[in-house]
């Protein structure tokens, strides 16, 4: 046995059975024995020191570092960083070695036969053993190693497996991904049993036009095939013939070689449904193995769907369509076991996904389980399937290093034998952030051989040069381009491939701002084809607060709507002690730990909205079609109108076609504006939906708010002065803490990261000290003049209160100076007493919307509960934002309630926290909600922009230097 082969980059495995496309994972029982459960367990300081006799207990599959058994080895969190310092190799030398060994009863019927031993997947490093003999090793964290044991198996009686899992290889080096480092077992284990003649493999190409070929592979252990073998392939049920051109060799039986042969089948299969995301049609392919008596010796079946994926010009195609790419990267995450997620989670992530419009998924950064593309294939989702190779910390040396070459290629070609038959894969990815070198081009060399139908990415290729690296990339695939850049590029005249983002618009936190102003370039500049945004999931690992452990995959659940209950929270880097770690940067997603959706989503659905209207005059609105398959007779809708539903019949509108219809007329027409709502929902059931879910809910504004803030407040007649305190904060018995000018906001992750927290904190905006310079009664208000002091000079605050009737309304005006360019807000911030509990408003809604987030958010009116208003982001951070709201009701059950009108649709939030509350803590179990509500109304507020990887807002979204006027009205007291 070669010794250290965790140090040895040259080897990539040995003795591992050839990757193929059968699928043993859904074998029935006969033939499929799961070794998935409980195993014997211990864990070794280094790979070299032998096992001893003391044995623990440890769950299949799953890693070590979230388990009892992993002791001290706790899950460690790194971006780019390695987790030890300088070259790659050698690992270190403390290095966690797990041996996991468990007993295993192989039928006896299994005797004669050959026998796999199945491992879904190792970190990093896999060695074998069967009964005390070495039966192979392989790496590769995210790929399955397959052993043919049959030498060493004893069917019938008791035997032993032992699965030696090595932590740290020169394989680390190029599984440097951005996200938690575990080590285990991740995947499921199991064996199989094949005759000793068997199908080997399985290549089908199914193309839109109905023609199928399909490419057997038969296999024997012996020297030679029996004599008389034949396949049959069906498909639905029908058969599908020999291909003439290798009848011959089919009936001389083996003359492709001694050993195995290879019969194809072709057929035209006629009226063909194509695959595609909106229509994800499926075939049966049944393929069968017989003896020379006709028996059955092996089957296998696999869903196929026929498709083309082309690239003309700058457009990739599918179907000869050009089709949006709404996609999200994806990594296999749950917050209890790391990595290991069930079939039924990965149903429940695609589901998620189709319901928020998303079409296409990259596996970021590493192949997926397999039935993640059998949930891809029948749930209609493009993939960009990708390899396991991010070089990161090292890439630039590794990219070129021979050493490393066969492992690119390797990793490359056996995620491209597993899964080519999936329709579902439209491009093949050569892996991530790993630089550009001569291995790349060599894995890009093999795949485009093996595989010609199908484009493949790198985004190393393009990093340097859009128009460049055409030998090791299809598509211009860049990570967080400006919006500008993207657009220029695609105007310039030198676009020569599709320009699709692999990633974009980073989920950080309270993020994806400028999303809608992505689209709306998007879609109306010829050569952009859309992105996967970055990306679906918060990595936070559920942790006892108690022990400070991962509650590790027995514990229940302990979450709800996105936050951690009390007594665990959501872990990110350094929470287990680990260093050098990466801090938040794991928590970037669209969902929370638990697959809550944050606000983001919601902007995402309406982005995708296969339908949009528009006003178009007249009494008229335009109803658009942007599906680019299907027609309208999919879905159903409803009109929502002044408060109430009207049925409704969409219109026959083909793919991209276009209609105009009348507005529905209904009863209780609005005094101020009026918004006309069309509920979209799925019409007829689809595997990610039952009928009547909703999908989208594009609106039009009929008409605009015309009335002044005083006639809507119903304040008429002249005023009287508001009553102030000495300090000239106005006395209100609902108050807790009077209005003030407020300048900032908790930062966000995209704040802190981008930079600007720091600036704001220089600035003094957190705690600008406020002095009085002039109370003055005037007959009919009160006038106040304060300045509130930073450290770009003194920001002039001048307020106005009058009671007119049964409302205060006060106007205020401040004027920021030159050095006071670019700040989070410009508002008031109060307090209301304890005893506030919901909250009703008029504006963008029902989630937390923001200046340059907030197509996700209808107007209409809304009621939550204050608790329920606040997003729970990791690190707490601003949030609970509503955007465009006119108007602000507060109750409680023993409190008179509390109204406030804005003069225009502005920027509010009302919370338990102020921002200094949140911005202190790191984490929610730190934050105490008060028994106040803090309400903030501001005249303009910052965009939240992706700065934390990526683009900031746009300059539209900032709030600039300048004299900021705004007027609200506030319910008199009594
Ligand atoms: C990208 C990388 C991702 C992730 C992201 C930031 O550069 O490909 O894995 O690190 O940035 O969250």
């Amino acid at each position: 046995m070669a010794e250290r082969i965790w140090d040895t980059p040259e080897i990539t495995g040995w003795r591992r059975v050839t990757a193929h496309a059968i699928r043993h994972d859904l074998d029935g029982p006969d033939r499929r024995r799961s070794l998935d459960g409980t195993w014997r367990f211990q864990l070794l300081d280094h790979p070299e020191q032998a096992a001893g006799a003391d044995w623990t207990e440890i769950r299949v599959p799953g890693a070590w570092t979230v388990q009892p058994a992993g002791g001290a080895d706790l899950p460690h969190y790194t971006n780019v960083t390695m987790p030890w310092p300088g070259a790659p190799l050698p690992p270190p030398g403390h290095n966690p070695t797990g041996v996991y060994e468990r007993d295993v009863d192989v039928p006896a019927a299994w005797a004669g036969r050959r026998i796999v031993l199945h491992v879904g997947a190792a970190e990093s490093v896999l060695l074998a053993r069967v009964n005390g003999v070495d039966v192979g090793w392989s790496k590769d964290a995210h790929l399955a190693a397959e052993f043919d044991i049959t030498a060493a198996v004893r069917p019938g009686e008791p035997n032993t497996v032992r699965l030696t899992v090595v932590k740290w290889s020169d394989a680390s080096a190029i599984e440097d991904q951005d996200q938690w480092w575990h080590a285990g077992l991740t995947r499921s284990v199991f064996l199989y049993s094949t005759g000793t003649t068997y199908l080997g493999d399985l290549r089908t190409v199914a193309a839109r036009d109905g023609s199928l070929r399909v490419d057997v592979r038969v296999l024997s252990t012996g020297r030679t095939l029996p004599v008389g073998w034949r396949v049959s392939v069906t498909l639905d049920g029908r058969p599908v013939p020999l291909d003439t051109a290798h009848e011959q060799q089919q009936i001389d039986v083996d003359r492709v070689s001694d050993w195995w042969a290879e019969p194809r089948f072709s057929t035209v299969v006629p009226a063909v449904v194509p695959w595609s995301d909106e229509t994800p049609s499926l075939s049966t392919l049944d393929v069968v193995l017989h003896d020379f008596d006709g028996a059955e010796l092996d089957r296998t079946r696999i869903r196929i769907g026929f498709r083309d994926v082309t690239i003309v010009g700058r457009d990739l195609l599918v179907n000869g369509v050009r089709v949006m790419i709404r996609g999200v990267n994806r990594h296999d995450f749950d917050p209890r076991t790391g990595r290991t997620v069930t079939a039924a989670q990965m149903r429940a992530d695609l589901v998620l996904m189709k319901r928020y419009g998303f079409n296409a998924i990259r596996t970021s950064h590493y192949p997926n389980d397999p039935v993640l593309l059998d949930l891809a294939d029948e749930l209609g989702l493009y993939v960009v399937d990708e390899a396991n190779i991010e070089a990161h910390d090292h890439a630039h040396e590794i990219a070129d290093d021979v050493r490393y070459l066969p492992a690119f290629v390797d990793r490359v070609a056996r995620m491209v034998s597993r899964d080519r038959n999936h329709p579902s894969v439209i491009i093949w990815s050569l892996g991530n952030e790993s630089d550009y070198g001569a291995n790349h081009d060599a894995a890009a060399g093999w795949l485009r051989r093996a595989d010609p139908t199908r484009p493949l990415q790198y985004e190393g290729a393009i990093k340097d040069d859009w128009t460049g690296g055409l030998a090791g990339s299809d598509i211009v695939c860049p990570m967080y381009p400006s919006l500008a850049q993207i657009v220029e590029h695609a105007r310039s005249g030198d676009q020569n491939r599709p320009l699709i983002m692999c990633e974009y618009s980073h989920a950080m936190g309270n993020s994806n701002g400028t999303l809608a102003d992505h689209w709306a370039a998007i879609e109306s500049t010829p050569g952009l084809q859309g992105g996967f945004i970055w990306e679906f999931w918060d990595h936070g690992i559920l942790q006892r607060l108690a022990d400070g452990r991962p509650a590790g995959p027995s514990a229940g659940e302990h979450w709800r709507d996105g936050a951690a209950e009390p007594g665990y929270r959501w872990a990110y880097g350094g929470d287990f002690g680990d260093s050098p770690n990466d801090g938040t940067f794991c928590a970037d997603g669209l969902v929370f730990p638990d697959r809550t959706p944050k606000p983001a989503m919601a902007e995402h659905r309406e982005l995708a909205s296969p339908i949009r209207l528009s006003d178009a005059g007249d009494g008229m609105v335009r109803i658009v079609n942007r599906s680019a398959f299907r027609d309208l007779g999919r879905l159903q809708a409803a009109w929502e109108l002044n408060g109430g539903l009207l049925p409704m019949t969409l219109p026959a509108l083909g793919p991209g076609q276009a209609t105009q219809i009348p507005v529905p007329s209904a009863p209780g027409t609005p005094d101020g504006e009026q918004w006309l709502t069309l509920r979209v929902s799925v019409g007829q059931e689809q595997p990610w939906a039952p009928a009547g879910t909703e999908i989208a809910r594009p609106q039009v504004r009929l008409r605009p708010e015309k009335r002044p803030l005083t006639a809507r407040a119903g304040a008429t007649g002249g005023g009287t002065p508001a009553e102030v305190d000495d300090d000239g904060l106005l006395i209100h018995p609902t108050f807790a803490v009077a209005p003030r000018l407020s300048l900032w906001r908790a930062p966000t992750d995209n704040d802190r990261i981008g930079g600007q927290a720091a600036r704001w904190l220089r600035l003094g905006l957190a705690d600008a000290v406020r002095r009085v310079t002039g109370i003055q009664r005037e007959a009919d208000r009160t006038l106040v003049d304060a300045v509130y002091e930073t450290t770009a000079g003194p920001v002039r605050h001048h307020l106005t209160a009058r009671r007119i009737g049964p409302v205060i309304l006060i106007g205020e005006e401040v004027v920021l100076p030159e050095g006071l360019d670019d700040v989070p807000r410009v508002g008031t911030v109060l307090q209301l007493k304890a005893g506030y509990d919901e909250m009703s408003w008029f504006g963008h809604g029902p989630r937390d919307t923001y200046p340059d987030r907030h197509a996700g958010g209808p107007v209409g009116d809304y009621t939550c509960r204050i608790d329920d208003a606040f997003t729970p982001y990791l690190r707490p951070q601003e949030s609970g934002g509503r955007h465009g709201v006119r108007r602000l009701r507060l109750t409680g059950p023993d409190t008179p309630p509390v109204e406030l009108i804005m003069d225009e649709p502005r920027q509010v939030s009302v919370t338990r926290f102020t921002a200094a509350d949140l911005d202190r803590a790191a984490h929610h179990d730190e934050l105490t909600p008060r028994a106040e509500a803090v309400i903030h109304l501001d005249a303009a507020h910052r965009g939240l922009g992706t700065a934390s990887c990526g683009p900031d807002t746009l300059a539209r979204y900032l709030v600039h230097a300048g004299t900021y006027r705004w007027e609200w009205t506030v319910s008199a007291p009594g």
